[in-house]
């Protein structure tokens, strides 16, 4: 069964639908580029949703994986594997911090962020101190915990009741802060950059302030780098641009190339807060996920690919500033580094928008219901997004308008 068609109306028999796919089935890949099964190929600019950050079945990236594959796939945490602990001391070579937990997505390393923040204060007697306080319009994950935390509606809407104890502020209002965070504040976590929020970059002073009212306050500042990270934003981390560290950060997305693998990466000073029997994952940091985790980093030293993706992502954004200059249909352009993307008008349809620019054979996504979100692979050249952006541009010439109520 090779086409589409076929494939399509089996999936609609066995596949659970809770998700809303393009109407085509892609079976292969190759950095910027993915082939449907009857050898259609598309740009894809998405890189999965800034997963793919060496791109598509990277060879070096695939070979790692095979050959760990036939070595040792997996131990329970029982054991220690090499793999897992060369993949926390070259994390902990890359950023400030000194311990790393592994989990298999974004969702699993906030939820032990959480708990390690209520278990911190826990371990010190301060057993008052359990709320945890987010920000509006964020995005940390689907399971009950991150999605306590994160700030959008429509997400929690059937899901009640949430997790206690948790209060939402909006993002980049630090007087808003200063007004909830308090003594029984456990920690506040935000995104450095809210990506599925819209792409919206925080104001200066923000994060610094954060850093200082946390600290002053007594509660643990958590950043939730699953998209910002990796090189996405033009430095390692995103948190690098303003010199500020929080107590933990959790990584996942591009941290595997591709393959499922989440961390929380913590200070010292929390290093005692789950001990043994507090915490755990059946999966979490298995020999083939920290093999492909590795892989990807020597990728990155090999082709300097976080300067790659400053230097992309400046022509993106210029290129992106542009498009929002000249078309009324573009409000402005957001983001940082490969992490960018065009604030639609408000009479454009944006998912149409979408299908106009798949149909020409680009894939992007949406970040907020209305903004065209590119986060390609990091190892992107300059003619694909050139290629990409030419597409962008023909059709927000003309877009697809929302129908007239
Ligand atoms: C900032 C952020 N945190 C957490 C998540 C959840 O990650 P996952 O889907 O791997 O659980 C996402 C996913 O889009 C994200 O963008």
């Amino acid at each position: 069964m090779t086409d589409n068609a076929s494939l399509l109306e089996l999936a609609r028999e066995v596949a659970y639908p809770n998700y809303r796919p393009a109407p085509f089935v892609l079976t292969r890949g190759r950095g910027c580029r993915v082939e449907d099964v009857e050898g259609r190929s598309f740009l894809d600019l998405s890189g999965g949703i800034a997963v793919l950050s060496v791109g598509h079945c990277h060879p070096k990236l695939a070979a790692a994986i095979a050959e760990q594959a036939a070595r040792l796939m997996h131990v329970s945490n029982l054991f220690y594997n090499d793999r897992a602990i060369e993949l926390a001391a070259e994390i902990t070579r890359r950023t400030p911090f000194d311990r790393v937990f592994f989990a298999n997505s974004g969702s699993e390393a906030n939820e032990a962020m959480l708990k390690l923040a209520r278990h911190h204060h826990f371990g010190r007697g301060d057993k008052e101190r359990v709320e945890l306080v987010g920000t509006l319009q964020s995005f940390h994950g689907r399971t009950l915990g991150s999605l306590s935390l994160t700030g959008q509606t429509k997400y929690h809407e059937g899901m009640e009741p949430l997790l206690g104890g948790v209060k939402l502020v909006p993002y980049g209002d630090l007087d808003a802060m200063r007004e909830v965070v308090g003594d029984k504040t456990a920690a506040v976590l935000v995104e450095p950059l809210q990506a599925e929020g819209g792409l919206v970059v925080p104001p200066k002073g923000y994060l610094e302030g954060l850093r200082e009212l946390t600290r002053e306050r007594g509660a643990l500042l958590l950043f939730d780098e699953v998209q910002t990270g990796y090189g996405r934003t033009g430095t390692f981390l995103a948190q690098e641009q303003y010199g500020v560290v929080p107590d933990a950060c959790s990584l996942a997305k591009g941290i595997g190339g591709g393959f499922p693998l989440g961390a929380m990466a913590v200070t010292e000073k929390l290093a005692g807060a789950l001990p043994p029997g507090t915490h755990a994952s059946t999966f979490g940091g298995n020999p083939l996920a920290c093999a492909a985790g590795l892989a990807v980093l020597r990728i990155f030293d090999d082709e300097g690919l976080v300067e790659h993706a400053a230097r992309a992502g400046e022509h993106l954004g210029a290129s992106l500033r542009d498009l929002a200059e000249r078309h009324e249909s573009v409000i402005e352009a957001r983001g940082r580094g490969l992490l960018r993307g065009l604030l639609l008008a408000d009479d454009v349809d944006p998912m149409a928008t979408l299908v106009a620019l798949r149909e020409r054979g680009l894939l992007i996504t949406l970040a907020g219901g209305r903004v065209l979100r590119i986060s390609p692979p990091l190892n992107v050249t300059r003619e694909e997004l050139d290629e990409g952006l030419a597409l962008v541009d023909t059709v927000l010439a003309d877009p697809p308008r929302k129908a007239a109520s």
